[in-house]
């Protein structure tokens, strides 16, 4: 099993791990659940309320190296993007930067679809879209 040095470096130094206060209306969470293994990862955003750009992120991951090392990639790509950028990420992006194998990829789509339900929670939670304003 060939991890590749990306890989090997976020699962021994995993950024941003942790979490956020839940009932911080600043933050938007993510949970997802992988099918095809059982891993589950979790991964929110801090997110700036005045001009809608993510200022922080933190992850727990409970899986594998490559599910670890994807969430921990994902927490520093998107601090400074907006939620649409955010939401916006490739789990192909992910797999690349990481090099991760075939068999491996479904970890970077938990990565993505962690942080596009982390946006939508924010969103949701703030009137459907970034730039509504509460009625
Ligand atoms: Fe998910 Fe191995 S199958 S950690
Ligand atoms: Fe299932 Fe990586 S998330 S093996």
């Amino acid at each position: 099993m060939a991890y590749s040095d990306k890989v090997i470096d976020h699962y021994e130094n995993p950024r941003n791990v942790g979490s956020f206060d839940k009932g911080d209306d600043t933050v938007g969470t993510g949970m997802v659940g992988a099918p095809a293994c059982g891993d589950v990862m979790k991964l929110q955003i801090k997110v700036n309320p005045d001009t809608g750009v993510i200022e922080d992120a933190r992850f727990k991951t409970y899986g594998c190296g490559s599910a670890i090392a994807s969430s921990s990639l994902v927490t520093e790509w998107v601090k400074g993007k907006t939620l649409d950028e955010a939401a916006a990420l490739k789990n192909s992006q992910i797999a690349e930067e990481l090099a991760l194998p075939p068999v491996k990829i479904h970890c970077s789509i938990l990565a993505e679809d962690a942080i596009k339900a982390a946006v939508n929670d924010y969103k949701t939670r703030h009137g459907g879209n970034s730039s509504a304003t509460a009625a």
